[in-house]
């Protein structure tokens, strides 16, 4: 028996902690037994390498790294955590809840590829990390798709208020930018579940959202319970 394990992707300020809160609260309201968990897992030891390349000790250019080798740091994290923190919760039936995957390699290192490489790379990383390294493939990737302006404007004020310091990946708009493109690329190739965060330029409001997801969420969940019954 195998849990199921849902994906919450976006851009940074994209609304993933607020919404995997909101998640959290209506799977306790249904009863439906869950656990959430976060990468990249900065307050575990396994996290080292990634915490070394986003704070710029390989470089302060995201391109320093190669795609290839940024996705293997990233691995690591996620095959320790799956070990050690969800794997038996996993396997016993438990819902497992993460901000961010796999899949955000694909947001964050495909535009330091040329678009001819994407495929490959795509096709590469997923066997990588779901046939190799052997963690489960998600039954659901859910992409909250926040234009820059207005993700920016959210940061703008988090930064602000506990005087951080932006990551590699955070201090390089146009870099986000790309992102922003290839997280397009991987929700087509992959059937993640868009959901708009804006509307005529404007935020949603974080309910509005909330009852979207929730939505694709149980539909998800609903279907694969039918067909074990
Ligand atoms: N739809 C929304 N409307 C207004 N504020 C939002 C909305 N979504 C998120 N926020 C606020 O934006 C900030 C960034 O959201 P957060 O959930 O931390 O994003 P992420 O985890 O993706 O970086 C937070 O201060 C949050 O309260
Ligand atoms: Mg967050």
């Amino acid at each position: 028996m195998s849990g199921k394990l849902i994906v919450v992707e976006g851009l940074d300020g994209s609304g993933k902690t607020t919404q995997m809160g909101l998640l959290e609260e209506a799977f306790h309201a249904k009863n439906i037994l869950c656990r959430r968990v976060k990468f990249p897992a900065y307050d575990q030891p396994f996290s080292a390498p990634v915490r070394m390349y986003l704070g710029g000790e390989f470089g302060s250019d995201p391109g320093d790294v190669n795609a290839y080798a940024a996705a293997t740091l990233f691995a690591v994290d996620r095959f320790a955590s799956f070990k050690k923190i969800w794997q038996k919760d996993y396997q016993s039936g438990t819902v497992i809840l993460t901000d961010r995957y796999t899949t955000s390699n694909l947001t964050y290192q495909l535009p330091k590829l040329p678009r001819s490489e994407w495929d490959d790379y795509l096709a590469w990383l997923l066997d990588f990390e779901y046939g190799k390294l052997g963690i489960p493939k998600p039954d659901l990737t859910v992409f909250l798709d926040m234009p820059q302006e207005l993700s920016q404007k959210l940061l703008d004020k988090r930064y602000h208020a506990n005087g951080g310091k932006r990551d590699i990946h955070e201090q390089n708009r146009p870099y986000l930018e790309a992102c922003r493109e290839s997280a397009h690329y991987a929700a087509e190739k992959l059937g993640w579940s868009v959901i708009p965060c804006s509307e005529q330029g404007a935020l949603r409001s974080i309910e509005s959202i909330h009852e979207d997801i929730l939505k694709t969420v149980m539909a998800v969940l609903d279907k694969d319970k039918q067909v074990s019954e």
